[in-house]
């Protein structure tokens, strides 16, 4: 059976501009919308019935669902997937989903009485709400957070090598008793940056013990609080790695409310770039997403699903980069671990020591 993906090739144009001109969406440069028709009659193309009168009852809407407004990881990711959906002729509806399950089941509720086009979501931990999207055949794509039990089309970042990457450079650079703050167990980058973590402790010797983990909220106040409590233990930690951008800035908060200074004697590396990392000192160590790209992603998944239902989910994995600044710099001072180092690998925004 010839698919859009045959035409798209046969005009020497995207699945996403087939799908335009045979909807009658937007405009199309009139030679190409003749070839894309000429290549459709040459290999007698016949969108699918079904999937042809869903499209038309639906609207030309995505439903954008991200998991925490205030978080500008998401400014980025948004502007990426607005982007895409213009060029396709398709609008974006922004939904907070707030870190909470029952606020995002009443905006799939609304994508689904809407019939929206399609819907990309950060889930906040319930695939049920993805499920429900799949079985009424509305288009979906998942980004960010990796859903459980539900194949979808899916957007993500190499989480738990980023998390490896910072806790083996803050071990190389000679910090002895590594803390990580981290999101709920319920979400997927949470536990993948975790395990980044626990596999770089590993690695250079020594146990991730359970007294220098803390599961906070992916928000500032849940990072302060956690900083706070670990720095209350009897055998308070040298360095941290937190695993989002919002807990980085509630655990310096922390460090500086307690008179404790970064690099020395604590370090810290962040994960998620923050605009401001390299203009405040010292500046902050952090592993940067490649934000924008992530929703561009999602968003030609998107497309390409709305214009042929049929073909099989896929997973785009993107990689993340660390930047090594200020916070997390080597000191003389410190003895790092003589045997056993962690060999971290060069990065575009600076070598690494081994
Ligand atoms: O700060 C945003 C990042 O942390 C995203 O990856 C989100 O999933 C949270 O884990």
């Amino acid at each position: 059976m010839t698919t859009i993906y045959d035409v798209a090739r046969r005009a020497g144009v995207s699945p996403a501009t087939v799908s335009r001109v045979l909807n009658g969406r937007a405009s199309v440069d009139p030679e190409m919308a003749a070839r894309v028709r000429q290549a459709a009659q040459d290999l007698d193309y016949r969108p699918n019935a079904v999937a042809r009168s869903l499209r038309r009852s639906r609207t030309s809407l995505w439903a954008v669902i991200i998991s925490d407004i205030g978080n500008p990881f998401f400014t980025s990711m948004v502007r990426g997937v607005e982007d895409v959906a213009q060029e396709a002729g398709f609008s974006v509806v922004l939904c907070n989903g707030d870190e909470d399950p029952e606020k995002e089941a009443r905006y799939v509720a609304a994508a689904l009485a809407e019939r929206m086009a399609g819907v990309i979501i950060s889930s906040s931990g319930r695939p049920a709400l993805i499920s429900r999207l799949v079985q009424a055949r509305i288009p979906v794509v998942a980004i960010d957070r990796q859903p459980r039990g539900v194949e979808v089309d899916t957007v993500l970042v190499d989480n738990t090598h980023g998390a490896e990457q910072a806790t083996a450079h803050l071990v190389g650079s000679g910090y002895r008793r590594i803390a990580c703050i981290t999101g709920p167990r319920r979400i997927s980058t949470a536990m993948q940056r975790l395990r980044g973590y626990q596999r770089a402790l590993k690695a250079s010797g020594r146990p991730a013990t359970e007294d220098l983990i803390r599961y906070a909220d992916f928000r500032e106040e849940g990072g302060y609080r956690a900083m706070a409590s670990l720095l209350e233990t009897a055998e308070p930690p040298d360095a941290v790695f937190a695993a989002n951008n919002l807990m980085t800035v509630g655990a310096v908060e922390c460090l500086v409310d307690n008179g404790i200074g970064v690099p020395d004697p604590f370090g810290i590396v962040g994960f998620d770039d923050i605009p401001w990392a390299h203009l405040v000192r010292p500046s902050l160590s952090t592993v940067a997403q490649p934000t924008y790209d992530l929703g561009r992603t999602a968003a030609t998944l998107l497309v390409e699903r709305i214009a042929d239902p049929a073909k099989a989910p896929s997973t785009v994995v993107l990689h993340t980069e660390l930047r090594v600044r200020e916070s997390s710099a080597p000191s003389a001072g410190r003895q790092g671990p003589a045997a056993g180092r962690t060999r971290s690998r060069g990065t575009a925004a600076g070598s690494l020591r081994s």
